[in-house]
């Protein structure tokens, strides 16, 4: 299967340089984009936080996101993907290892494969279980950027439980996951943390949030504490190709009756429903 480095389509190679910043300082910002049916999902809407991020690190995109999403577009053709991802990152480029940023001419890199994957769709079905971890990430999670360390360790303790995902608290506050975003529903409302720099605004949350829109279902974007998850009557997370997944227990704690909720299965009815 082809890459895509820079504006060229070519062979997968190792093209990295020990002096790019992704790699030596995790300078850098990322994308992974669904694709269904041979067509990437919500690209537009990957595109956007892309160039959001990059603004926020100061990281100039070597071309426009139009274009980047052109070179996507004819890197999925030429793979033939039909079900599976693109990653997709931009790293400020290659440089004399010096902390503060290279010198301005120094164009970023930017580098996407993609991968077959499979939807989940038996753990969509059935749920799954999830561990508590401290959010000890920066504060500004915002920013989708290259540096995942506290993310993959949490990830890691999640599946040395065998649970799927990592919930993170910051204190008594539920953020998100350590990749996906977290709803719980309490009295046919659901609650989601806010938008702001303590998590990832997820391309998938946003879409839940405005399918619940149209399904009538309240959802409150305000914090709410480990105690309100743990007594929540259904949990679920969601990211892209994940989608949506049913919580039925966090640590030793059931989540209502330990079974998909109606709410989330409403949900990620009407998520399928986007494209089927
Ligand atoms: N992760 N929060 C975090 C910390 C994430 O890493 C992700 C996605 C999300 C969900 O965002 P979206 O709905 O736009 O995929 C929330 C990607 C999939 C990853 O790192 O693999």
């Amino acid at each position: 299967s082809k890459m895509l480095y820079n504006d060229r389509i070519m062979e997968r190679d190792n093209l990295i340089d020990i002096e790019d910043r992704g790699y030596q300082f995790g300078d850098g910002v990322y994308e992974v984009i669904g694709v269904y049916d041979g067509r990437p999902m919500m690209m537009g809407e990957h595109m956007e936080r892309l160039e959001r991020s990059a603004r926020e690190l100061r990281l100039m995109l070597p071309v426009s996101t139009a274009e980047i999403k052109n070179n996507l577009e004819k890197l999925v053709e030429t793979n033939g993907l039909e079900e599976g991802i693109i990653y997709l990152q931009v790293s400020r480029g290659v440089g004399s290892r010096e902390h503060a940023f290279p010198s301005p001419e120094t164009p970023a890199v930017t580098v996407a494969y993609t991968r077959e994957e499979k939807r989940e769709s038996d753990v969509e079905d059935q749920g799954s279980t999830a561990v508590l971890a401290e959010d000890i990430r920066w504060l500004r999670c915002d920013i989708k950027t290259l540096n995942l360390l506290p993310n993959v360790m949490a990830k890691q303790k999640a599946v040395e439980k065998n649970a799927v995902e990592a919930i993170l608290h910051r204190g008594d506050i539920i953020t998100e996951a350590s990749a996906s975003n977290v709803f719980m529903v309490k009295g046919g409302e659901l609650y989601t943390h806010p938008a702001n720099n303590y998590i990832l605004n997820g391309i998938t949350r946003r879409k839940i949030i405005q399918l619940c829109d149209e399904l009538d279902l309240e959802v409150n974007e305000q914090t709410y504490t480990v105690k309100d998850l743990l007594n929540a009557d259904e949990v679920f997370v969601s990211a892209t190709k994940l989608d949506i997944i049913p919580i039925l227990q966090v640590d030793d704690h059931v989540i209502g009756d330990g079974k998909p909720g109606v709410i989330t299965k409403q949900v990620l009815q009407a998520f399928r429903s986007l494209y089927q």
